[in-house]
């Protein structure tokens, strides 16, 4: 059942091309979008607020899913982690959207903080993988994510399937609200659609990958750190590290270090360092050096083509190039790959960490 492979983590994550057109192909037709809800355009135009709930993984591909919509639709988005929402009185409106994001559909506060926003009269829709599931079933509209059964502990597809939604609602409310325009959105659509292909490519350097974890595999704590989408991306692979290495590993905003945490720094730790996003670039290798003046052990992410890094990085991950919009879908796999490795080499129960449940239905 594991088709071959070692774990079904890693079955997962090289399942992610496929998982991937599985969810975002159904719903291109002919350069347009149709996300198959009952929402009508009109309905998707007037959301004044949109608000995203959900747990772990699935919170942080809300993350990646404000910064989205923002851009694209400029909708005010908050993202919160469902147990937080649920008891801090949220202001909903019956003019709001709220995106309730998890795999199983069945993640106790997730499925609380559904039911509260619809007893505010907020218009839930809920993007799920498991059909049928507790959330499914009670939210408004639903949006399948068609990942498979996913097993592992660990959520790998899962998150790339809710990332490649994020980006169809984007562009949808996008296109609603007139705030981008149709030949942008046949070519944002043109590029998903391309994505599988790149992911594959990716795929093929986790032999590169395994070489990395183990330079890094015996590290006590580990530092992510990028801006803007790279810092949510950041967060998703910091936690996937210490889930399943356990290596204590901390996800910050790279601007944001020399208010506290950089004092952790010193002589060997080490950094992994995204910089996908040209335009925060040049402050990224600030922040770099910053860490590096201090002993880190610099991993960087960036595209190919970068150009000489050698006076601050250690080891360098090269993307292939990308609009910088579809970063999060290509960091995400050597990320992913480098926890899993990590956590082979420290003889760690990959698929099932300790402590740890694949759903969590008690509160
Ligand atoms: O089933 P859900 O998506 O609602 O689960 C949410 C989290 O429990 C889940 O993403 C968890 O963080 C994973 N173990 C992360 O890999």
């Amino acid at each position: 059942e594991k088709g071959g492979y070692p774990h079904f983590m890693l079955k997962e994550i090289f399942e992610q091309p496929s998982a991937f057109s599985n969810t975002v192909s159904p719903r291109l037709r002919d350069g347009k979008i149709d996300l198959g809800i009952e929402l009508t355009d009109e309905q998707l135009k007037n959301f004044k607020q949109i608000h995203i709930v959900a747990c772990g993984t699935a919170m942080h591909a809300g993350i990646v899913g404000r910064y989205l919509i923002e851009k694209l639709a400029r909708i005010p988005v908050n993202v919160d982690v469902a147990s937080e929402f649920r008891y801090r009185d949220p202001i909903l409106n019956k003019e709001d959207l709220v995106i309730i994001i998890s795999q199983s559909g069945e993640t106790a506060d997730t499925l609380a903080a559904m039911r509260l926003a619809k007893k505010h009269g907020a218009h839930t829709l809920a993007v799920v993988n498991v059909v049928g599931s507790s959330i499914a079933r009670e939210a408004d509209s639903v949006l399948y994510t068609w990942a498979g059964p996913e097993i592992a502990v660990a959520s790998t597809k899962a998150y790339t399937v809710q990332l490649s939604v994020m980006y169809l609602l984007a562009f949808k409310l996008g296109l609603c609200k007139g705030t981008l325009s149709q030949a942008d959105a046949v070519a944002l659509i043109d590029e998903l659609a391309g994505i599988p292909v790149q992911l594959q490519s990716i795929l093929g350097h986790a032999e590169e990958y395994k070489a990395i974890a183990e330079k890094y595999c015996h590290a006590e704590d580990m530092f992510f750190i990028g801006r803007g989408l790279d810092y949510a991306l950041s967060q998703e692979g910091s936690l996937k590290l210490k889930e399943i290495s356990y290596i204590h590993s901390e996800a910050y905003a790279a601007g944001e270090l020399k208010h506290g945490t950089i004092s952790l720094i010193t002589d060997g730790v080490p950094v992994i360092a995204l910089a996908t996003q040209q335009r925060l670039c040049e402050k990224m290798v600030s922040n770099i050096k910053e860490v590096k003046a201090r002993g880190a052990d610099v991993l960087f992410i960036c595209y190919e083509g970068y150009g000489d890094c050698s006076e601050f990085a250690d080891s360098v991950i090269a993307l292939p190039q990308s609009n910088d919009l579809f970063a999060p879908l290509l960091s995400i796999i050597p990320m992913q790959l480098f926890a899993y490795y990590v956590a082979l080499l420290k003889g760690c129960d990959v698929d099932k960490p300790r402590n740890l449940a694949k759903s969590v239905t008690v509160e």
